[in-house]
């Protein structure tokens, strides 16, 4: 007699789609739904592997929202791999400015000079092609070659895993859910079906509680919602800051003190950002506490002070008289963190 897990395990698999018939009507369900339901998206009216390629890495660990406004901005700076490579670093830091992991930022640059060096400025068609491309990983290059040249080759990122799991019940290593991805691909239409996937992750099989009453595919799931597992244990960090908003008058034009992060930081690398401390000032001064924010960087959930000068006076309270006096009306060109981006505006100085 099986142990009573592989039972549960077998029966879960069954309830998959597993065979021709059965996987047919699964694809032609999910690519059904996906084409009545998906969410306008710019980079879903292309299949320029430029345009995918920035969407794509912009979607890396930052919602949709989010990126709407930087991808449309970016592309008007930079239209092409040509535009992108001819630029500089600080522009195109200052275009991503926002968007945070500005890793993604250098890595895109690099990889656009390396695409007009060695290819001419056009991209590699396959998934195996595009991965020998710097900052271009397994999901990236099958996002660009399902979506853009139709190579039926499967991308899995965090919303295709979860769908995975749920519908076959099974905890499934990483290459076994790559395989399982490649296994229920839709050959005809592979980069809407990559698509769809995704987006029935996003959207309907959402982490906490999928809302299975409205799932395209649910008579295929072999878990309907009821994923037993616990919440992971947050990971986050908390830790508070102190950051001085320190403006000046400079004949006329109004400047505001900035301090440049080390070109080798881990972090930001390079990057313009108010000053600031994680020492609480001493003295406290009440006079000169403006506002409180909540922001998060990788792991870390910040509360940030933050401590302007009245009419010019200057902030003594913190080390705000290091870094320098940058013009306002400059900072659009300058690389500047989502922190301080998100403080400025704020304080309706940019
Ligand atoms: N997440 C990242 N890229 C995506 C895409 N092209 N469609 C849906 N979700 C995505």
């Amino acid at each position: 007699m099986p142990a009573p897990n592989s039972i549960a395990v077998e029966t879960r698999l069954a309830a998959s789609p597993a065979s021709g018939r059965d996987l047919s009507a699964f694809r032609r369900a999910l690519l059904g739904w996906y084409d009545r339901h998906r969410r306008d998206l710019p980079w879903r009216k292309t299949r320029d592997p430029y345009r995918i390629w920035l969407s794509e890495i912009m979607l890396q660990q930052t919602r949709v929202a989010a990126v709407l406004d930087h991808y449309r901005i970016f592309l008007e700076r930079f239209p092409n791999v040509q535009a992108l490579a001819a630029a500089s670093e600080d522009d195109v830091l200052a275009a991503w400015s926002g968007l945070g992991y500005y890793r993604r930022a250098r890595m895109l640059h690099r990889c656009a000079k390396d695409l007009v060096q060695a290819h001419g400025g056009g991209f590699p068609q396959t998934a195996g092609e595009l991965q020998t491309l710097p900052g271009i990983g397994r999901y990236t290059a099958a996002a660009i070659a399902s979506i853009a040249f139709a190579e039926p080759v499967a991308v899995v990122d965090g919303n295709v895993e979860r769908v995975l799991q749920r519908q076959t019940g099974v905890n499934l290593t990483t290459p076994q859910t790559w395989q399982r991805a490649q296994a229920i691909l839709a050959n005809s239409r592979p980069g809407d079906f990559n698509q769809a996937m995704m987006e029935l992750g996003a959207t309907v099989c959402v982490p906490g509680e999928p809302r299975c009453l409205v799932c395209p595919v649910r008579k295929w799931c072999a878990t309907q919602g009821e994923v037993p597992r616990a919440a992971p244990p947050s990971r986050q960090k908390k830790e508070e800051i102190w950051c001085a908003l320190e403006c000046r008058d400079g004949n006329g034009t109004d400047k505001v003190r900035l301090v440049q992060r080390p070109k080798k930081a881990s972090l930001m690398a390079g990057m313009w950002e108010l000053p600031q401390s994680s020492d609480p000032p001493r003295p406290w001064p009440d006079a000169a506490h403006w506002r409180t924010f909540r922001h998060s960087i990788t792991v870390t959930d910040y509360t940030v002070h933050v401590l302007r000068n009245k009419s010019g006076a200057p902030l003594k309270a913190l080390p705000a008289a290091k870094g320098k006096w940058i013009a306002i009306d400059r900072i659009p060109q300058i690389p500047i963190t989502g922190l301080t981006r998100k403080i400025l505006k704020a304080g309706g100085i940019i």
